[in-house]
């Protein structure tokens, strides 16, 4: 199969309603949604509570795109099968989780889940130079890790350049997560990112009584996107 460069858009159901993921989770896709995007979040590594395996096992019935798992938990190895077991489709570690980086993505592909690194805003990316045969993705944090809502931090634009450059025609996506809107967008993309996660410009002011409006911004993100690729 050959790599998809296409820009692909990533609601984080961070943003959702949580009494009603299902219904969430089909009006995204049914507007437009590429992926589903996940947040685990442990109140330890970022200063907020989410989900765990059970919740993610239940979401995953109602996934048919990919359902992209973003695991903000430390430490993480002794996770990576339940949420594997769980359904996840990517399973993506931060860098700062713990001292073994390689191992960790070792043992997401082990579990057969396709792998991903994190990095927060002030993690350099030599962190992850020699992890770069071992990973699906990089998903560069364009907010400090732990809330919805956040405002996009312009200086991981030079970032996402230069890992465009180290990775160069290796098959690995570039994600970005943080502060997404058809403004901020482009400025990644352009630097070379393909995956966008978004979580308040996907839900803002629909509902799944008002799907369209999730339409609407879904496609406003995307057609923002595409253009900076000219
Ligand atoms: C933040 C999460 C994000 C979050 C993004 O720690 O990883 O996925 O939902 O939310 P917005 O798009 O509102 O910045
Ligand atoms: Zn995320």
């Amino acid at each position: 199969m050959t790599f998809d460069h296409s820009i692909k858009i990533a609601p984080s159901i961070l943003s959702a309603d949580f009494a009603n993921f299902g219904g969430e989770i089909a009006a995204i896709e049914a507007q437009g949604a590429d992926w589903v995007h996940v947040d685990v979040m442990d109140g330890h590594f970022v200063p907020n509570l989410t989900f765990g395996p059970p919740l993610v096992k239940a979401i995953r019935k109602h996934v048919t795109t990919f359902m992209d798992v973003h695991l903000m938990i430390a430490p993480v190895d002794p996770y990576i099968d339940a949420f594997a077991e769980a359904g996840s489709d990517m399973i993506t570690a931060h860098v700062e989780a713990g001292p073994h980086i390689h191992r960790t993505l070792q043992a997401i592909r082990a579990a057969d889940c396709k792998a991903g690194v994190s990095l927060n805003p002030g993690t350099p990316l030599e962190s992850i130079a020699h992890v770069l045969d071992l990973v699906d993705m990089v998903l560069i944090m364009t907010v400090n890790p732990g809330f919805g809502g956040q405002k996009f931090i312009p200086s991981q634009i030079d970032k996402v350049r230069r890992l465009r450059a180290m990775i160069g025609d290796r098959p690995i996506h570039i994600q970005i997560d943080g502060g997404m809107t058809p403004q901020t967008a482009p400025m990644v993309v352009e630097a070379g990112a393909d995956v966008l996660v978004a979580g308040s410009a996907v839900f803002m002011g629909g509902s799944v009584d008002s799907p369209g409006v999730y339409g609407e911004n879904i496609a406003a993100l995307r057609h923002a996107a595409e253009a900076a690729r000219g």
